[in-house]
């Protein structure tokens, strides 16, 4: 059977960035309150005539220019995200138009902030079964277009971008394993309560922000977060002395060193843009691994340990070789 590797990785911010010195100018807010509860400094923000392709097109391309491949080869198109352009068509079709790479399946996954994590472990399983050769994977939103920036609980936290890898075959893993899950029962913790079938009325400007209640779901996060790397890990065998960088998805500076801690793994193994790039949801990790891979610190044969956690909820990790 064959193996799904890593070829390259691209990433891609807005140009707009918000501090938080601008935030204390809009909610009642301080920007130390922020970055001691969050380690939040500043996020991107799309332009408005910016949609999640245009984001997700720019990091496509730049992870098809790290694996130096002609976007035409590409035969596999995941993408997660929970901002799309449109209703429908999805975003992975019309970002796969822009390639030209014409004819292959391509899809969005909506997975909130694990819709990457989903996105590698769809794709790993495409290449493993030989149904795809090379694939691209991008997580991307513009998550700020469903925010309320009057809810001083929320605004502080999200950010807009996109992130992707090519994944090609190989003989050799590449992606050692991956673990997916979802439970239902925790929606009202942090979801939007409007949608096209679920009485978004058009007249409510209002009706389509996202709501969340923030310290339970920051419990959830880091007992998950912390549960699935230990359960990946031991069902390949391994320890988190085995791994070289912990990648987990960048809700919040204490999640990720709560998540650390209690896994035993030093901080400075950890790998976090949450200080400039606040909550990105599915671009938050492809995002955080092009940005270690950009600045040398992943190395070609490193292990990885990638972690999702978002809205459902869902939850989800990949174990790698760089
Ligand atoms: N500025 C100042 N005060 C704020 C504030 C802000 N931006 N946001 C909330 N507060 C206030 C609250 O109103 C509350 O005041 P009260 O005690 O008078 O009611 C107080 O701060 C404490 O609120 P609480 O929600 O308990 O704070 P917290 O320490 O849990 O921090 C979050 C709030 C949102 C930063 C934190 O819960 C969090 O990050 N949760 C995880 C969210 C997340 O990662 N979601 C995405 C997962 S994919």
């Amino acid at each position: 059977m064959n193996h799904a590797r890593i070829s390259g990785t691209g990433g891609y911010l807005p140009e707009q960035v918000l501090t938080n010195a601008e935030l204390e100018q809009r909610i009642e807010t301080t920007a130390e309150w922020i970055v001691e509860r969050t380690g939040v400094e500043e996020r991107h923000i799309a332009a408005p005539w910016e949609t999640t392709c245009d984001l997700a097109e720019r990091a496509a391309r730049r992870a098809l220019e790290a694996a130096d491949l002609d976007p035409r080869r590409i035969d596999l198109i995941v993408l997660g995200t929970t901002t799309p352009d449109h209703v429908f068509p999805s975003v992975a079709t019309q970002l796969q138009h822009r390639l030209g790479c014409y004819g292959g399946p391509a899809f969005d996954v909506q997975a909130v902030c694990t819709g990457f994590v989903y996105a590698m472990d769809i794709a790993n399983r495409f290449i493993r079964t030989g149904a795809a050769r090379r694939a691209l994977v991008v997580g991307a939103d513009t998550f700020t277009r469903i925010i309320n920036w009057q809810d001083r609980g929320t605004c502080i936290l999200f950010g807009d971008g996109a992130g992707a890898v090519v994944l090609e075959a190989a003989d050799e893993p590449g992606i050692i394993d991956s673990q997916l899950h979802a439970d239902g029962r925790y929606k009202e913790l942090l979801w939007v309560p409007a949608g096209v079938s679920g009485g978004y009325d058009q007249t409510r400007q209002n009706a389509a922000f996202v709501e969340m209640r923030g310290s339970e779901v920051f419990k959830v996060a880091v007992t998950t977060l912390k549960e699935i790397a230990e359960q990946i890990l031991a069902a390949n065998h391994m320890t988190i002395a085995d791994v070289d960088w912990l990648i987990p998805h960048q809700a919040n500076r204490r999640i990720l060193a709560a998540t650390a801690k209690r896994l035993g793994l030093p901080e400075e193994r950890v790998v976090d843009c949450v200080r400039l790039h606040g909550n990105t949801s599915a671009a938050s990790v492809p995002l955080a691994l092009d940005v270690a891979v950009r600045d040398g610190r992943i190395q070609r044969g490193d292990t990885l340990l990638l972690e999702g956690f978002g809205g459902g909820f869902t939850w989800g990790a990949v174990l790698l070789n760089y």
